[in-house]
């Protein structure tokens, strides 16, 4: 049971719901802590394929980290030492079984960092998705300065952090933030019919693919290349 977190498990299918929403799903630091324990949960369950990330509520996907959090952790040592330790969204990015995101109304800050580290967005027509940081005079820092120009043109994001302004659901679809958008209503439905097409597919050979992408970005081309030949191989030997 979690104090910030719906989990439910269906067919394949983890869904996971950030359940705050009379506060916009603001992520606090039980909700990371919630969310370090059940993203562990789904990598080590045979029974999960495939993880789909939700908001509660009408308004948004998550509003971003709790505001009224900030200044208030033990000491700023204390509080890089408990990322270091509990690094959730390099967790994230390691998981080898694939992660969707179902993103409506307001996905700012981590609340759009979050789905960066997921691998496929579907975002419903109301969504509007920002970086606000450098308006409250901080900086993107669940990792939204190197996730997102790797998602979007690195003027694209440029101008998302500098200026602060969320983009609606069509710049991001446009700008390849997100890969589909669909209405309000059909969300769920599509995010599930997403999950299931990529659930008929090989799940080793999805694995791969995915390695070979993620590590492949980091890497120069040649050795991409050589990664996709290992990966590839791999995927014949059995
Ligand atoms: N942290 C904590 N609480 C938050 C929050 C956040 N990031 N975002 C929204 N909330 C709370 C509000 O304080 C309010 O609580 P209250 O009803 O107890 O007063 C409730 O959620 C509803 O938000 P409200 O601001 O009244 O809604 P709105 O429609 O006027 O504005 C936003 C919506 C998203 C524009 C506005 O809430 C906002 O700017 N939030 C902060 C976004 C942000 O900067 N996130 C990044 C943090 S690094």
């Amino acid at each position: 049971m979690f104090d910030t977190l719906l989990y439910d498990k269906q067919d394949g299918i983890a869904w996971i719901t950030l359940n705050r929403p009379d506060l916009l799903n603001a992520i606090n630091m039980r909700m990371r802590d919630e969310l370090w324990d059940v993203v562990q949960a789904v990598r080590d369950d045979p029974e999960v394929l495939v993880v789909i990330f939700k908001g509660a509520g009408e308004r948004a996907f998550s509003a971003g980290a709790d505001i009224s959090e900030f200044g208030t952790a033990p000491s700023y040592v204390e509080s890089r030492r408990a990322r270091r330790q509990r690094d959730l969204w390099g967790l994230m990015l390691s998981l080898e079984k694939p992660l969707i995101a179902a993103i409506h109304g307001y996905a700012l800050g981590a609340g759009i960092e979050l789905p960066m580290c997921c691998d496929l967005r579907i975002a419903s027509e109301d969504a509007r998705l920002g970086l606000p940081e450098v308006s409250l005079g901080y900086i993107p820092s669940a990792g939204g300065t190197q996730t997102l120009p790797r998602h979007v043109p690195p003027g694209v994001a440029m101008h998302m952090i500098l200026t602060g302004d969320p983009i609606d659901a069509g710049t991001a679809l446009r700008h390849g933030l997100v890969q589909r958008v669909v209405p309000r209503e059909r969300l769920y439905q599509e995010a599930e019919s997403l999950a299931r097409t990529l659930m008929s597919r090989g799940p080793l050979a999805l694995r791969l693919a995915k390695r070979a992408v993620l590590e492949g970005l980091d890497l120069p081309l040649a050795e991409g290349l050589a990664l996709e030949r290992r990966l590839a191989a791999r995927a014949l030997a059995v």
